[in-house]
């Protein structure tokens, strides 16, 4: 294994996480604290690369306390397989951690009283991109009123939590279960996701970040590129938002 790559990680992130998991167990933060069966915290890896973050657990969610293990998280799980990803690679979240009477919407008040303990658990595993799974993690978190048919599948370089991260909105599973269109819309946002994380974000040759990328001898070309194609920028370098 790469050497760089375990001294990259934080060994003391699952501890915090753990800690921060002990001090929510009995939250009364919020009136869904009176239905809820467990809070559902968050699991993965605490130093993965990507995060995905839903909307609020549901009914088997709540009874297991853990997130997407219901069938909108059997096809998160498959979609995950498509692009060579276990759960255990990733981080997964809630906007809010306790399951919404018949899984209503969250609340405002519940959101915001929820959403600095997801901010702690982006600030720990300081995810490289996070993807927000349907409107209600994509509005918290790319801070945007766009609809969602409009930005699913795009990039946003973003600051959250003090951590330089990317922004990447796909539908919520639970939207394709019973439509397969809609599961067509999210394997191909899966496969933008990969390239993603393989590629960073594509910034046009003719932008001015662009032609600073063209000219960096640090920064790789891409194998096919020829003088008026995009160069690849990788995700750690700079970025341009593309919505
Ligand atoms: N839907 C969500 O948004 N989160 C879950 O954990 C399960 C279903």
């Amino acid at each position: 294994m790469n050497g760089d790559l375990v001294m990259a990680r934080d060994p003391e992130a699952a501890q915090a996480l753990r800690t921060l998991h002990d001090d929510l167990r009995e939250c009364t933060g919020c009136s869904l604290c009176r239905s809820r069966t467990h809070v559902v915290f968050g699991v993965g890896d605490p130093n993965a690369d990507l995060m995905f973050v839903g909307e609020g657990p549901g009914f088997n969610e709540d009874r297991q306390g853990e997130p997407f293990v219901g069938q909108a998280g059997r096809l998160l799980t498959e979609l995950l397989g498509a692009i060579g990803l276990a759960r255990r690679d990733v981080y997964i979240a809630n906007v809010v951690k306790c399951r919404p009477p018949e899984n209503r919407d969250p609340a405002p008040d519940e959101i915001e009283a929820c959403s600095p303990h997801l901010m702690r658990q982006i600030a720990i595993v300081r995810p490289r991109v996070i993807c927000t799974l349907g409107r209600f993690a994509t509005k918290l978190l790319a801070d945007t009123e766009s609809s969602m048919s409009v930005i699913h599948g795009k990039a946003k370089p973003r600051e959250v939590a003090g951590v330089q991260t990317i922004i990447f909105p796909v539908f919520h599973p639970a939207a394709a279960l019973y439509t397969p269109a809609n599961r067509q819309v999210l394997e191909e946002d899966f496969a933008k996701l990969r390239r993603l994380l393989d590629r960073g974000i594509e910034v046009p040759a003719s932008s001015e970040a662009g032609e600073r990328a063209a000219a960096d001898p640090s920064v790789p070309a891409m194998p096919e590129e020829s003088s008026n194609r995009s160069r690849v920028v990788p995700a750690r370098t700079e970025q341009l938002p593309l919505w």
